[in-house]
């Protein structure tokens, strides 16, 4: 008889959690899968467990008490809140992985998900069209973290058959939360800004390009990963992902369009040095050739969902001052 497949997501509460973990239920069904994280999320609706995944026995008990057959791990402190304290960051990365290789594996799980990041890549890598195999010399304790989670996948798949799979996940932009600890996170606050109507202070320079990719691109691409046959999968460290990739000047003059009047100081801070060292472009061909990966959102799309979402809550807000925003 064929197993039900239950998923654990671990950091449900993220911006990339809250809408992956939506799209999931939908795919499987309200009560096939497990929210996770640290505190309770106001108003969800299904099954919800606190979880801290540094307690391996915390994620033991889930597991068992659901017959877990999958888990999405997205727990992690990003690049920038990583270096204000590099020790914990390795901690937190690092515990959380193992705890979850270490449960799928003794419980015999059927895939698990891990999220890479684009800050994988530092100075020895050439930063236009980035390879998938380029030398991996992060700068960020988080880069360094992920790195070296992509190397502890690949040893669980080869060593314990563990299939686990990962993306290196670009900028993710998405309107239904407002990200914070990240280097790209300026991507998603200057559309709040423009639809607000207020002066935008940007933390990078205004030439400073980075690969970003579109909410709906990322879960499409993370659930497209994770159903693909195991036989297509030839990366068991991480794989490239490419969505699109643009600067702050380039996202301002799209804004622009619809926001004539919209005003930008540049003040770059500690996070310029980060993204600096950060690919501008990814090549993602053995994405497209193992599993179809293709992208459907550029910048153009992008700003004007953004733009409308943003509207369409604001709005919304100012109609009911009590309603949460997001
Ligand atoms: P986020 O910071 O918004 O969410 C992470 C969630 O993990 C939070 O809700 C947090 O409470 C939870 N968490 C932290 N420590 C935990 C612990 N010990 N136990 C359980 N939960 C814990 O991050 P996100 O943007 O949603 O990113 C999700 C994943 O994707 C991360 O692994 C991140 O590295 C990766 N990623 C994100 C981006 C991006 O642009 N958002 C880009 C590349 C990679
Ligand atoms: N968006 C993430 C960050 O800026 C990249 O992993 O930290």
């Amino acid at each position: 008889m064929e197993k039900t497949t239950t998923i654990l997501v671990i950091g449900a509460n993220g911006q990339l959690g809250s809408v992956l973990t939506e799209a999931l239920k939908g795919k499987y069904g309200v009560r096939h899968v497990i929210a996770s994280d640290l505190r309770a999320q106001d108003g969800y609706e299904g099954i919800f467990e606190i979880i801290d995944a540094t307690d391996i026995d915390r994620v033991q008990e889930v597991v068992a008490k659901y017959n877990i057959t999958q888990i999405y791990h997205l727990a992690a402190i990003l690049s920038a809140k990583g270096e204000k304290d590099p020790l914990v960051t390795w901690d937190v990365n690092m515990k959380t992985l193992f705890n979850v290789l270490e449960v799928s594996r003794k419980n015999n799980l059927d895939k698990v998900f891990f999220p890479s990041s684009i800050a994988v890549f530092g100075e020895g890598a050439s930063l236009v069209n980035t390879p998938n195999n380029a030398y991996l010399n992060p700068a960020t304790v988080y880069g360094i973290s992920k790195a070296a989670g992509e190397n502890w996948a690949q040893y669980y798949f080869l060593k314990y058959g563990l299939d686990v799979r990962s993306i290196r996940y670009p900028g993710v932009i998405g309107y239904q939360s407002i990200p914070s600890g990240g280097t790209t996170d300026y991507a998603v606050d200057i559309f709040h800004k423009a639809v607000q109507n207020q002066e935008f202070e940007c933390f990078l320079q205004e030439d400073t390009t980075l690969p970003m990719i579109f909410i709906d691109d990322v879960i499409r691409a993370t659930i497209e990963l994770m159903e693909a046959p195991a036989t297509d999968i030839s990366i068991r460290t991480s794989y490239n992902l490419s969505g699109t990739s643009f600067s702050p000047a380039e996202v301002v003059e799209e804004i622009r369009k619809l926001y004539p009047d919209f005003k930008v100081r540049y003040n770059p801070d500690f996070r310029q040095d980060i993204a600096s060292k950060w690919p501008k472009t990814i090549d993602d061909s053995n994405a497209c050739k193992d599993w179809g990966w293709k992208p459907k959102f550029d910048l153009q799309s992008i700003t004007k969902i953004m733009i409308q979402k943003l509207k369409e809550k604001y709005k919304k807000e100012i109609k009911n001052p009590n309603a949460l925003m997001l």
